[in-house]
């Protein structure tokens, strides 16, 4: 038996069932980003490893065990993109599009972490990323996590959480990481491996461990809002209450660390219960050193990223959503190679008369039953037959596939085009 090639573990293909759900998912986000301002920007998949390693830290899960690296022909370390933020502050940089101006941009495509792949984790995974760079304020944060709530709407999703939390300032953390070290030293012989390495490079990874033994200790470890530095706690404070003017809910989850290192000030989530273990569907936060730390001029930067396979996973289980994309009309074709050749012609000049229609042409001929079955399986709503009566008298019969849409016409091509528009 002959072995078939399959995908990678963890990368999958999107099937022509599914791509409907993503282009539609896609023009909503498009919509979104548009209507507040955002600018696409397009990075590259590959980019230098030392650019991950500097910005995402050393001492994380992506860098210390995700990262797809290898060394290319020159010999050069290369890293396939883990997420966008890194690759959007290097791409700014390098184009000076941060010299005093502000940019609101938004990007979207794969990224690549070799985690254990499960149910909503995945090695090859999507998101659309949306970056802000110029703005220190809170307003920044107010409008990334409005844009969210309401691509929601636009999406459907209800049941979400948003958590949000303040790491402080760099300084403040300084005296937050002391603090936390003291703490965990206590329990040292309580800690698994990873955390015992932690300890000594990187204390607040701690408080993301997955590991359930650990939990009552991280859950008693001291509070990050303790140690807030007096800028910090007004900028929180004044973030909340612009959310609670727009009326967006929030939880302040003073447990909320993230798992990258570039964060200053506001972090948050979107959260979901209806997903099983990775319910976090969107997260982001404030990220003021990040741009100096890769070489830039220091410039206060914020944003976030989404990861479309949960999403869609989660409007799929709502059930209500049609993504439409079936072809308006499709064109069946019965009798002889003339039939098919003026049929064809036909189709164009249909095409070039009615703009947005979406229309299927029959290819490889068949009886017109199985032409019929194929027209309705694609969806389509109507069929257009064009036979040798048909072409003899300039005309095409009509044919609705939905009994609400009527009895089958016979109509002439000045008749036929009114009729197509409707369907558009
Ligand atoms: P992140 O939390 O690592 O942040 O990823 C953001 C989102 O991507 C997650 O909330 C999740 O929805 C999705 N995601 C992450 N890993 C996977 C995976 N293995 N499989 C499926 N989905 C996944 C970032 O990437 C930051 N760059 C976000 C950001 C932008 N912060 C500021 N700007």
């Amino acid at each position: 038996m002959s072995q078939h090639l399959q995908s990678i573990r963890g990368m999958h293909d999107v099937l022509p069932a599914d791509s409907a759900l993503w282009q539609w998912f896609e023009s909503q986000v498009m919509a979104v980003v548009n209507g507040y301002g955002y600018q696409e920007i397009r990075m590259p998949l590959v980019e230098k490893t030392a650019l991950f390693k500097r910005s995402i830290g050393e001492v994380t899960d992506i860098v210390e065990k995700e990262m797809y690296t290898f060394d290319d022909r020159n010999g050069d370390s290369l890293t396939l993109r883990p997420e966008g933020t890194a690759s959007c502050v290097r791409a700014c940089i390098q184009h000076g599009l941060l010299h005093n101006q502000q940019q609101r941009l938004w990007y979207q495509g794969p990224m690549f972490r070799h985690e254990r792949p499960q149910k909503g984790r995945y090695r090859q995974f999507h998101q659309v990323g949306v970056e802000t760079f110029g703005i220190p304020g809170p307003e920044v944060e107010a409008e990334l996590i409005a844009m969210t709530a309401r691509l929601w709407q636009l999406l459907g999703i209800q049941e979400v959480r948003l958590e949000i939390n303040s790491l402080g300032s760099p300084e403040a953390r300084q005296v937050y990481r002391e603090r936390l070290v003291e703490y965990f030293q206590g329990y040292e012989a309580d800690l698994d491996e990873d955390s015992r390495r932690r300890l000594k490079e990187n204390p607040l990874r701690i408080l993301d461990s997955k590991n359930p033994k650990l939990k009552n200790l991280i859950e008693a470890a001291p509070s990050l809002e303790d140690a807030l530095d007096e800028a910090s706690i007004q900028h929180f404070a004044q973030l909340r209450q612009m959310l609670d003017r727009m009326g967006i809910a929030y939880v302040v989850n003073p447990r909320l660390v993230r798992g990258l290192d570039y964060y200053t000030r506001t972090v948050f989530e979107w959260i979901t219960e209806s997903l099983g273990a990775q319910g976090t569907i969107c997260a982001g936060g404030r990220y003021d050193g990040l741009v100096e730390q890769l070489g830039g001029k220091s410039v206060p930067a914020a944003g976030f990223a989404m990861g479309i396979e949960r999403l869609l996973a989660l409007i799929q289980s709502n059930g209500d959503i049609q993504p439409g994309g079936e072809p308006h009309a499709y064109v069946v074709l019965v009798g002889g190679p003339e039939v098919l050749e003026q049929g064809y012609a036909m189709t164009e000049k249909i095409r070039a008369s009615v703009p947005g229609l979406r229309l299927q042409v029959n290819l490889g001929g068949g009886s017109i039953k199985s032409q019929m079955k194929k027209a309705d399986k694609r969806g389509a709503r109507v069929a257009l037959i064009i036979g040798d009566d048909e072409l003899q008298a300039g005309t095409v019969s009509f044919k609705p596939l939905r009994k609400a849409d009527g009895e089958q016409q016979v109509l002439h091509l000045k008749d036929l085009f009114p009729a197509l528009e409707k369907l558009v």
